[in-house]
């Protein structure tokens, strides 16, 4: 991509890739030219405030322990919102206000952190850092007007490793006014579970396996909470299906050998363009939305939908088609982002952060998993100037997993391992492989105190986070 760059184009490339840095008033008039256009190419891209309509949804979620057949017949002794796994789906218009008291029946204190939703600050849900932890039999009021349509999610923010691993979650969809008219519009909550005999969870809770591997990996995995569930389809519908990684530490590949699916939307935000569905890996955190037609010809078929990220593929769910006639497939273009900036210059700015991952001896768990050698709550809080574009690189250096989670903001990759790739869409979750290096742009609009750490909870948990100040 240098071939038709200046020279001194080539020089900020290469200055910035080996992060060789210029204090800033020495810093070349070219990269305030260069990060003025990338700031005026953001416009647009999503909006910094939303006008509330005037409507406020009021729902009331409950978390307590039930039981749930995940593995039928068994039922398993859950913790769930509303006596569900997942809850129900809470679905609100784009520019609804959402008025959610969240009542504690759990044996110990929570919160609700609405994942990927730019929220104000002091709704993220954050213990310590945001709002105290409500209490056992205690309640909150969260209320927030969310400034995107999408496919989102929440769950607790407070030993969210044991809360979310017994059930907890639930799925937010934010509609936009003119959303396509897909026949379904189906939600898929991937998880997986770690269960004794009878179906038991397994209660030992960031073990000393989990800390030295990729976390919790569970034993079964389901799909709205249940083992492999059948999902009737019809002929000639076109779907819209959106699929949630809720898993404390599972990556999914999630695979449809009989069917084609466009990608159109990568956590909550429309992509520049709809692509194949290829080997994407959705990690802890991430959602996509798909774009599914069922062919004419597949009456009566069973169509599996398998994960194929662990070398012997697993199958998630069935979806039968109906021997029915075909129903009309609805004729549209996959929608896709209605202004989202190329940045075909982020590569040429200096990195601003550094953050490199790692794990070391020592803390409550024995190991701790860090962020420039510090493990939360002892890491020292960065900042990001509000409005100013910004180039963060993530270095892995350890040998495992860390999807890592940025709250209250969107961001771009632009280059791993030092090779330009660009994605055509945003993300609040990005996945690093072992000793891999992931380079990500954002523009930070949203202020306050926002939560970055690994959506490895059981990484998390043990000190991989840290907190980031937009201001
Ligand atoms: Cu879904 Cu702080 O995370
Ligand atoms: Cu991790």
């Amino acid at each position: 991509m240098y071939k038709n760059s200046t020279f001194i184009s080539i020089l900020l490339a290469y200055l910035s890739y080996y992060n060789i840095s210029i204090a800033a008033e020495d810093q070349p008039s070219a990269y305030q030219a260069i990060r003025t256009q990338l700031e005026q190419e953001f416009k647009q891209a999503y909006p910094e405030q939303i006008i509330a309509n005037g409507e406020v949804k009021k729902l009331e979620l409950v978390a307590a322990e039930t039981q749930w057949g995940v593995f039928p017949p068994y039922q398993t002794n859950v913790w769930a919102y509303n006596g569900q796994v997942p809850a129900p789906v809470i679905r609100i218009q784009l520019g609804d206000t959402l008025e959610l008291k969240l009542t504690n029946r759990l044996p110990q204190p929570t919160t609700i952190h609405w994942h990927g939703i730019r929220v104000p600050n002091a709704m993220d849900g954050v213990p310590g850092v945001t709002q105290p932890k409500i209490a056992v039999g205690e309640s909150f009021v969260y209320r927030f007007t969310p400034k995107d349509a999408g496919t989102f999610w929440f769950h607790p923010h407070f030993n969210s490793a044991e809360q979310i691993e017994r059930g907890l979650y639930g799925v937010l969809i934010v509609e936009d006014s003119n959303e396509p008219q897909y026949s379904q519009d189906l939600v898929m909550v991937l998880d997986d579970w770690l269960l004794e005999k009878n179906a038991q969870i397994y209660d030992q809770f960031v073990t000393r396996h989990d800390l030295a591997h990729d976390g919790r990996w569970g034993n079964l995995q389901t799909v709205n909470g249940r083992h492999q569930p059948v999902i009737p389809v019809t002929p000639g519908e076109r779907i819209r299906l959106r699929l949630v990684n809720v898993a404390n530490g599972r990556v999914f590949s999630p695979a449809f050998p009989d069917l084609s699916p466009q990608i159109f939307a990568v956590d909550g935000m429309l992509a520049a363009q709809p692509f194949p569905l290829n080997n994407f890996l959705l990690s802890p955190g991430n959602r996509i939305d798909l774009d599914i037609t069922i062919p004419n010809t597949y009456a009566g078929k069973k169509l599996e939908i398998i994960n194929t990220f662990s070398r012997k593929p697993t199958r998630l769910a069935i979806l039968q088609v109906a021997k029915n006639a075909p129903v009309e497939t609805p004729q549209f273009k996959p929608p896709q982002a209605k202004h989202f900036p190329n940045w075909l210059k982020a590569a040429y700015m200096p990195v601003t952060q550094h953050y490199e991952l790692d794990a070391k001896r020592g803390g409550k768990y024995g190991i701790s998993w860090t962020i420039n050698d510090q493990a939360w709550p002892d890491s020292t809080t960065q900042t990001l100037e509000y409005g100013r574009f910004t180039r963060i690189r993530l270095s892995n250096k350890s040998a495992r997993l860390h999807p890592m989670h940025l709250h209250g903001q969107f961001f771009r990759v632009i280059a791993r391992n030092g090779a330009v790739e660009r994605e055509n869409f945003w993300r609040d979750t990005v996945l690093l492989k072992r000793r891999e290096t992931v380079d990500i742009v954002l523009m930070p609009i949203d202020k306050g105190l926002w939560a970055h750490h690994c959506h490895i909870l059981e990484h998390a948990e043990a000190g991989m986070m840290n907190m980031i100040k937009v201001e």
